[in-house]
């Protein structure tokens, strides 16, 4: 749908033209004119009724963008009243371009994660000691940047208001030629940082479900006295002293929650060009079930295993998020909406240093970011 205001303004310039050519003959035509003007609209009413009956809504391209609200790359672009990282820009180009079209025969058990086995769990970082909150962030093999700026900020401290806090990232098998060169890199880095899960699924964007489920599992298997786990993206901004301080609020319960920013009637995209696009075969449905906002989702510890178990019985799709959602639907669960609901935020448009003393979380356009916010948060002086 191109720009309304171009294609009225447009329309009433040819108008104005054709009517004041009319206008100097007889007022026969001016009649006619306004006939045939008629018959026009009518017509194009016709056309864009039959259009958008036998297309899905969603392929056009306004309400793709309100379709997945605020997922990361492609939600950036769209709302002018935030800045957009480059990062963001490229991401979106080459997701429209080339759309990855999940394959439809998926197995039913893909997302089931026991068929997974570890590589490297770091089995022993839960034995002897017994963390408050257990962050997993899932990231790519390759992005050693992202860890170091996470390990610099919001990992640093493992006491955080006075609870024991623990960051984990979890990867699959990167699909390059290089995959043994990588591997070798990984050793090394799980041997300097003892922070890294990997699983040997193949570590892509459509597979991102199996990602999650097996970070469901590993905490389910390797970390069940936890009191709370979060999935948080490895582009956040987490406020993790404000996390802590809201799981500890009285009221606060300690079994079958979920919490972060609520999704309700998401709308299932089924337009092909779609970054989200998902099959009917895969999910039938036309909007998802309430869900948390991929890029960071809290919960109870019992939980993991309750979303592993389901899980056989869900078929998998590509959506994260929403497949958590399911997992929560068919348990006969409801994410519940955090105390503060304005501290889940998505975009930001600025760095403000009292804004970010009070949130939970916050998007970024890159590590560089993280490590500039973070360390300007923790200087010393009253930040607002
Ligand atoms: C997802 O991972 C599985 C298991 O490693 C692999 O067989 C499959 O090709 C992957 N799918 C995609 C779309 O990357
Ligand atoms: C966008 O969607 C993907 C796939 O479901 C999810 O992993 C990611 O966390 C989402 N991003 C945000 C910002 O929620
Ligand atoms: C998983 O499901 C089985 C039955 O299907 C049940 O007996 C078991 O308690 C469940 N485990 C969890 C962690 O919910």
């Amino acid at each position: 749908m191109g720009d309304p205001e171009t294609l009225s303004g447009g329309n009433g310039l040819k108008r104005q033209l054709v009517e004041s050519l009319f206008r100097q003959k007889k007022p026969v035509f001016h009649v006619w004119f306004q006939f045939l003007l008629l018959m026009c609209l009518a017509l194009v009413v016709l056309c864009y009724t039959l259009f958008t009956s036998s297309l899905p809504w969603e392929s056009f391209s306004l309400s793709e963008h309100y379709g997945r609200l605020l997922n990361q790359t492609n939600q950036a672009h769209l709302l002018p009243a935030y800045r957009v990282h480059p990062k963001h820009k490229v991401k979106l180009s080459e997701t429209t371009k080339s759309p990855t079209v999940p394959p439809t025969g998926t197995q039913y058990h893909q997302a089931y994660a026991p068929n997974y086995h570890f590589i490297m769990d770091n089995t022993e970082v839960c034995k002897n000691k017994t963390p408050f909150l257990v962050l997993l962030v899932p990231v790519a093999p390759n992005n050693v940047a992202a860890r170091d700026a996470i390990r610099q900020t919001w990992a640093k401290n493992s006491l955080v208001q006075g609870e024991i806090v623990l960051t984990l990232f979890m990867l699959g098998l990167s699909g390059g030629a290089d995959v043994e060169q990588v591997q070798e890199k990984l050793k090394l880095e799980n041997l300097q940082h003892h922070d890294l899960i990997q699983s040997n699924f193949m570590d892509t964007y459509l597979n991102l479900t199996i990602k999650t489920m097996v970070i469901m599992d590993w905490l389910a298997t390797h970390c069940p006295t936890a009191a709370y786990a979060m999935k948080v993206d490895s582009d956040m901004f987490l406020n993790i002293d404000n996390l802590v301080i809201m799981l500890k609020k009285p009221g606060i319960p300690k079994l079958n929650y979920l919490t972060g920013m609520l999704m309700w009637n998401r709308p299932v995209l089924r337009s092909k060009n779609s970054k989200w696009y998902v099959p009917k075969e895969l999910f039938p449905d036309p909007t998802y079930p309430t869900y948390t906002l991929g890029m960071g989702y809290i919960f109870s510890s019992d939980l993991p295993g309750k979303f592993v178990n389901v899980s056989k019985s869900i078929t998998p799709f590509n959506i994260e998020d929403a497949y958590i959602g399911m997992c929560m639907k068919k348990l006969g669960l409801a994410p519940k909406s955090p105390p503060d609901p304005s501290q889940f935020k998505a975009y930001n448009s600025r760095y403000d240093r009292c804004e970010y003393s009070k949130i939970i979380t916050y998007i970024l356009g890159s590590s560089e970011e993280l490590v500039k916010y973070w360390t300007d948060l923790k200087k010393p002086g009253p930040p607002c």
